[in-house]
């Protein structure tokens, strides 16, 4: 981050120093995904540029509300009320209409609804716990949640998640999804995690913790975090899909 020009060109290059090595021992799995040889650069198609353009009408009308878009009628899912809310915004600080954000996560307790997941902490059964959104003409989304639990994992002995929610947001097209996690402000678990650890730079962390923003809360129902997504350029989100940098 330090000792670079000014953004002041038309391309702006990522700080590699930002973007965690593919390969990190630490993080059991990244040994066998990260590449063994040299890297070949493909070419994009026509078709994964530009097309297909996503519009509001693919949505559903309870889709970026996680607390009861899987919920039976009149009932809501268990667990910490919230809203998430950002921005989606390009390297100069501009935001990005039209983008498709989609969301997932574990629920209050730390369980995800999936037939492989072991964990026994139990399911809700009025939590899906999957959603998404359209951002508007400013390139703001939000989506209301109950906030996910910590989970334990297979990596080393006693290794736990911290609180999370996964992250896609696409542009115009299926080549240009990039996947992210967002992670919750004042979590001690945060920096014991081994897939944070994989992040060289503090800076690039602190990208991902979405503070609690009283200022948006709702009082008596439910409280907000902040988290906006910078697709490009020095202070890009750290994409899970993109570790090499662009
Ligand atoms: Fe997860």
């Amino acid at each position: 981050m330090k000792n670079l020009p000014p953004e002041t060109t038309p391309f702006f290059a990522r700080d590699r120093g930002w973007h965690p090595p593919a390969f990190t021992p630490g993080y059991k799995t990244s040994v066998l995904r990260s590449p063994q040889r040299a890297l070949i650069s493909l070419e994009g198609t026509k078709s994964e540029v530009t097309g297909p353009v996503f519009g509001h009408n693919i949505l559903g009308q309870f889709d970026n509300d996680l607390i009861i878009n899987y919920a039976q009628p009149g009932e809501s899912a268990i667990g910490q009320r919230i809203m998430v809310y950002g921005r989606v915004l390009d390297e100069r600080g501009r935001g990005v209409p039209g983008a498709l954000v989609e969301f997932w996560q574990a629920n209050a307790g730390g369980r995800y609804r999936h037939k492989k997941e072991t964990y026994l902490a139990p399911l809700d059964p009025n939590f899906g716990g999957f959603g998404r959104t359209i951002t508007d003409d400013e390139g703001s989304y939000f989506f209301r949640t109950v906030k996910p639990g910590p989970y334990p994992w297979p990596n080393g002995v006693n290794d736990w998640r911290p609180a999370h929610i996964h992250f896609s947001v696409f542009g115009h097209g299926f080549a240009q999804r990039l996947i992210t996690q967002m992670y919750f402000e004042g979590d001690p678990l945060i920096w014991l995690c081994p897939i944070v650890k994989t992040i060289p730079d503090e800076e690039a962390i602190k990208q991902l913790i979405a503070p609690l923003d009283m200022n948006a809360t709702i009082p008596h129902d439910l409280r907000a975090y902040k988290f906006d997504i910078i697709l490009r350029g020095r202070r890009s989100t750290l994409f899970e899909n993109r570790l090499e940098g662009n």
